[in-house]
C-alpha cells in the first residue's frame, strides 16, 4: 500500500468525467432506450456526479433528439452534450437539443485517419481539415461549449492530427478529444502521441484535452489512466463500460482507481459520488438488458465476494488483507430499509426518497399501486426490491410501448405447454393470442407473437433474483433477433413467466423504435 499523502484537490488536476453511455453505450447491439429510460439514467448520472452527459446523438433520429432535448431541459447542473458529423445539418440539429440546456455542449468529430478518408469519407485531408474548421465555427455561434473529436485519432498521421486540432482550437474549440477509436494503441504508446500532439501544437495546452478509449484489447481503462498522467483532464466513458464493439472506459473503474490509488496519482481526482455507483450500474443493466459480468471490476456480484476460506478467515481478521476498497465505498451497503403490505403510500415515499428518487404524484401513485401488489404476493421489500420496482415502473412510455395485460401458462410433464396472453397496444386496443412450444418460454413468445403479429428468435435468456432468498423477485433478460438485429428486453416480477413476457415485449419495443426515423452510423460527414 502506498505511503504517501494525498495531495489536496485542486483545479487543474481534476479530471473531469464525460459520459456517454447515453450515446456510445446505447450504440451496443440490441441497446435502444426511449426517451423516459434516457431522462432515468440521466438523472443518476447526475447524482453519480459526472461533470458531461453525452445525451445522443440527435441527427440520427428523431427519437435521439428528443430524448437529448427532453434531457436537456430537466436534467440541471451538468454539461448535457450532443453528437454531431462535421457538417452543417447535423451540427444544426445538436444546437437545437441542446438548446434549453444551461450548459449546453456540441460535440462535433470527424475521423483523420488515412484509412477512414480513403474508405468511409473518400475525402482528402484538405477537406477533413476544412470540415472539421467549419463545423467548430458554426458550433460556436450556437454554444459557446465546443468538443472537437478526430475519430481514429492513434491510427491516424501525428503531424496531421496536429494541424486538424489546431484549426479546431483557432475556430473556438475548448475541449479537444483524442479518441482510441479501435482500441488499438498501448498505454505507453498512446503517451508518446499525446505528447507528441502537445509538441506540434502547444495551443492544445489552453483547451481540455479528452479522451475517448476503445476496450478491444481490454486497455481502455489504463490507456485513459496513462493519457491524464501526460496532461488530458477528461476522460469519456460508459458505466459498466458499455458501448460499440467491446465498449468503452467503465467509469466506475476509473473513479475507484483516482479513489484508491490518489497517493499515487500526483494529485489527480475526480468528482464522483462513489457510492452511486452500485445504484448507477444496476439501473443501467437494468434498462439496456446487458448484464454485468459476476466478475466485473467494481460493480460484478463478486467484487467484494471472498469464496476461498483462507481469504475469508484473512478478512475477517482484517479486511486490509485481500480488500483494497470497501464495499460501502461504491453503495454497496445493506441499506435498511424494509417495507411490508402494510406499509402506506406516506412510507414509500419517505423510503425512495432515501433512496435518492423524487418522483411526482402520478408516477407515486404508479410506484404505489405496483407495490401494493408485490408485497400482497411477497411480504417485505427491500431497498433493492423497491429501487427495481420504480426504475421498472418509471421507464414505461405509455402511448409507445405494448404491455401485458395478463397471461396464463400450463405446463405437464406428458403435454407441450400451452400460453395464453392478452396484451395492450400502444394505442390501448387489447389483443389475445395463444401458443404452444417445446418449453413454457418459447409457448409464450408464441402467444405474445400471436396477439401482436411479432415475430422474435431468442438469442440469448437470462433469469435471476434481485435479491436473495425463494420470495425475490425475479428479473428476465431477453436478447431476440427481430427482423435481423438483435435487441435486449428486461422485466422484473415476483413471477419469472410474467417478468419474461415484460422482457420480450420490451425487446419488440426497442425494434419498433430503431424502425422509427433515420439511423445513421457513427461515421461519414
Ligand atoms: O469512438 C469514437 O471515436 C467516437 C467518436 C464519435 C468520439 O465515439
Ligand atoms: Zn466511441
Amino acid at each position: 500500500m502506498s505511503t504517501q499523502a494525498v495531495e489536496p484537490h485542486n483545479d487543474a488536476n481534476r479530471v473531469k468525467i464525460f459520459d456517454t453511455t447515453l450515446r456510445d453505450g446505447e450504440q451496443s447491439p440490441g441497446i435502444t432506450l426511449n426517451t423516459r429510460e434516457k431522462l432515468e439514467i440521466a438523472h443518476q448520472l447526475r447524482r453519480l456526479g459526472v461533470d458531461i452527459i453525452e445525451a445522443g446523438f440527435p441527427i440520427t433520429s428523431p427519437g435521439d433528439f428528443e430524448a437529448v432535448r427532453a434531457i436537456s431541459q430537466e436534467v440541471p447542473d451538468v454539461v448535457i452534450a450532443a453528437l454531431a458529423r462535421a457538417n452543417e445539418k447535423d451540427v444544426t440539429i445538436a444546437g437545437e437539443a441542446v438548446r434549453e440546456s444551461a450548459q449546453g455542449r456540441i460535440h462535433t468529430f470527424i475521423a483523420t485517419s488515412d484509412i477512414h478518408l480513403e474508405y468511409k469519407l473518400r475525402m482528402t485531408r484538405d477537406r477533413v481539415l476544412e470540415a472539421a474548421a467549419n463545423a467548430v465555427r458554426l458550433a460556436r455561434t450556437i454554444v459557446d461549449d465546443v468538443e472537437f473529436s478526430c475519430e481514429d485519432a492513434t491510427r491516424s498521421d501525428p503531424a496531421y492530427v496536429a494541424e486538424v486540432v489546431g484549426a479546431a482550437i483557432a475556430e473556438g474549440a475548448t475541449t479537444i478529444n483524442l479518441p482510441d477509436t479501435v482500441g488499438y494503441t498501448m498505454p505507453n504508446e498512446f503517451q508518446r502521441f499525446l505528447l507528441e500532439i502537445y509538441e506540434r501544437c502547444p495551443e492544445l495546452r489552453n483547451v481540455t484535452l479528452s479522451l475517448h478509449c476503445h476496450n478491444d484489447l481490454g486497455l481502455a481503462v489504463a490507456n485513459s489512466l496513462a493519457g491524464i498522467e501526460v496532461g488530458a483532464r477528461q476522460i469519456e466513458g460508459c458505466v459498466n463500460g458499455i458501448g460499440e464493439r467491446a465498449g468503452n472506459a467503465s467509469v466506475e473503474e476509473i473513479a475507484m482507481i483516482l479513489r484508491t490509488r490518489a497517493a499515487d496519482l500526483g494529485g489527480l481526482w475526480c468528482g464522483i459520488e462513489t457510492t452511486e455507483i452500485t445504484r448507477a450500474s444496476r439501473l443501467v443493466s437494468r434498462l439496456t438488458g446487458y448484464a454485468i459480468q459476476p466478475n466485473k471490476a467494481i460493480v460484478g456480484r463478486n467484487a467484494f465476494a471472498h469464496e476461498a476460506g483462507i481469504h475469508q478467515h484473512g478478512v475477517l481478521s482484517n479486511p486490509l488483507t485481500y480488500e483494497i476498497m470497501d464495499a460501502q465505498s461504491v453503495g454497496l451497503a445493506h441499506n435498511e430499509i424494509v417495507l411490508g403490505k402494510h406499509s402506506g403510500r406516506h412510507a414509500l415515499d419517505h423510503a425512495l426518497q432515501e433512496l435518492g428518487y423524487e418522483l411526482d404524484r402520478d408516477e407515486l401513485n404508479a410506484a404505489f399501486a405496483r407495490f401494493k401488489d408485490i408485497a400482497d404476493l411477497k411480504g417485505r421489500l427491500s431497498g433493492v426490491d423497491l429501487e427495481a420496482l420504480v426504475n421498472d415502473e418509471l421507464r414505461v412510455e405509455s402511448g409507445s410501448s405494448f404491455l401485458l395485460d395478463s397471461l396464463s401458462v400450463a405446463t405437464r410433464t406428458d403435454a407441450a405447454p400451452e400460453a395464453t396472453v392478452v396484451v395492450a397496444d400502444p394505442d390501448g386496443a387489447h389483443h389475445t393470442g395463444s401458443g404452444t412450444g417445446d418449453g413454457p418460454v418459447n409457448a409464450l413468445m408464441h402467444a405474445i407473437d400471436d396477439a401482436i403479429g411479432s415475430s422474435g428468435v431468442l438469442l440469448e435468456y437470462q433469469v435471476s433474483a434481485v435479491t436473495g432468498g425463494t420470495d425475490a423477485l425475479g428479473e428476465a433478460r431477453v436478447v431476440c433477433e427481430i427482423g435481423g438485429r438483435s435487441y435486449a428486453g428486461q422485466g422484473v416480477s415476483t413471477d419469472v413467466l410474467e417478468a419474461t413476457a415484460v422482457a420480450y415485449l420490451r425487446a419488440i419495443d426497442a425494434s419498433r423504435r430503431a424502425g422509427h426515423g433515420e439511423r445513421v452510423m457513427a461515421g461519414g460527414v
